[in-house]
């Protein structure tokens, strides 16, 4: 399989976050500012199809979008296209109410063949990396001759899996984004614009940040990541939230060491709004 990233492409040099306006009166109350408004999503939607279709000039794509949050990009993405192509869709979400949180599942299968052809994976948003990197493994399994990859945003500072899109529509800043598709809650997917969601409406998660040390740096393939964990989590919840999303990390399971702060701390301890978790290797020889 030929993979071509965004720098061996020379494509989706992504714009930068233009400046923040005011959310429109009906929506104060929920939306502390407006990214993007409509002229500048449908511009660069414009000139992401632009890339692409000089990239495909014969056409002969097959584009997978990911349900539901690209409801709206792809319907605008595809209208600009003047290209042969076909459209499919695939489902994959986080499991988040059994045993293994972290663990993605696919809640819509592919309809079209996609066997030595040439796929253009289209995301919302490219956060951690884990979602889209387990869709493209999933094409490249079913048999995808080529596939890249295109997002209407990137979250790039909160990337745990190594990965890069090959057309990005704008970076976004490390703060809850709604709209144009994107949802909390399965609300706010309507919206025509891209907001900052007010910390108030979302502000019952509980916020923690993982630190890992040593190989388990490595192991996890980022030093620290935030995790958002239902209020009143305890730490035992947080470690299987943790080896959900870092599969890694499970064979060390019953040897790692995690402290909350500097203290280590048992299974039921509840943790708190910006607490600090560690996770470290077994001491050598101690
Ligand atoms: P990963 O971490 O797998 O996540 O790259 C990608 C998915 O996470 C969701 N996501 C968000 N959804 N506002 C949203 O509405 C956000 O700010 C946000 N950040 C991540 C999204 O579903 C995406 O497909």
């Amino acid at each position: 399989m030929d993979m071509v990233s965004a720098n061996e492409a020379g494509r989706g040099v992504p714009r930068a976050v233009p400046r923040l306006g005011a959310a429109p009166k009906a929506w104060a109350g929920h939306i502390e500012s407006v990214l993007l408004d409509q002229g500048q999503i449908q511009a660069r939607v414009a000139e992401l199809a632009a890339q692409i279709e000089e990239d495909y000039p014969r056409g002969d794509l097959t584009i997978v979008s990911l349900l539901n949050g690209t409801v709206m990009f792809i319907a605008d993405l595809v209208r600009h296209l003047p290209i042969p192509l076909r459209l499919d869709f695939m489902g994959v979400s986080s499991y988040r109410d059994g045993t293994d949180p972290g663990e993605l599942v696919f809640t819509r299968d592919l309809k079209l063949d996609v066997s030595g052809r040439d796929v253009l994976l289209v995301d919302d948003i490219l956060d951690t990396g884990r979602t889209l990197a387990r869709a493209r493994e999933k094409l490249v399994e079913l048999g995808a001759r080529r596939v890249r990859l295109c997002v209407f945003l990137d979250k790039k500072e909160r990337r745990a899996t190594p990965l890069e899109a090959d057309y990005v529509g704008f970076l976004a800043p490390d703060a809850f984004v709604v709209g144009y598709g994107l949802d909390y809650q399965e609300q706010y997917r309507h919206l025509p614009f891209v907001g900052i969601l007010r910390p108030s409406i979302h502000s019952s998660a509980l916020r923690v940040e993982v630190l890992f040390h040593s190989y388990f740096k490595e192991l996890a393939g980022c030093g620290r990541v935030a995790v958002d964990l239902e209020p009143g989590a305890t730490l035992a919840e947080l470690r299987a939230h943790v080896l959900g999303l870092f599969p890694k990390l499970r064979p060390m399971e019953r040897s790692f060491l995690v402290a909350v702060g500097v203290d280590y701390q048992p299974g039921e301890h509840q943790l708190q709004p910006g607490d600090e978790v560690s996770f470290f290797p077994p001491v050598q020889g101690g």
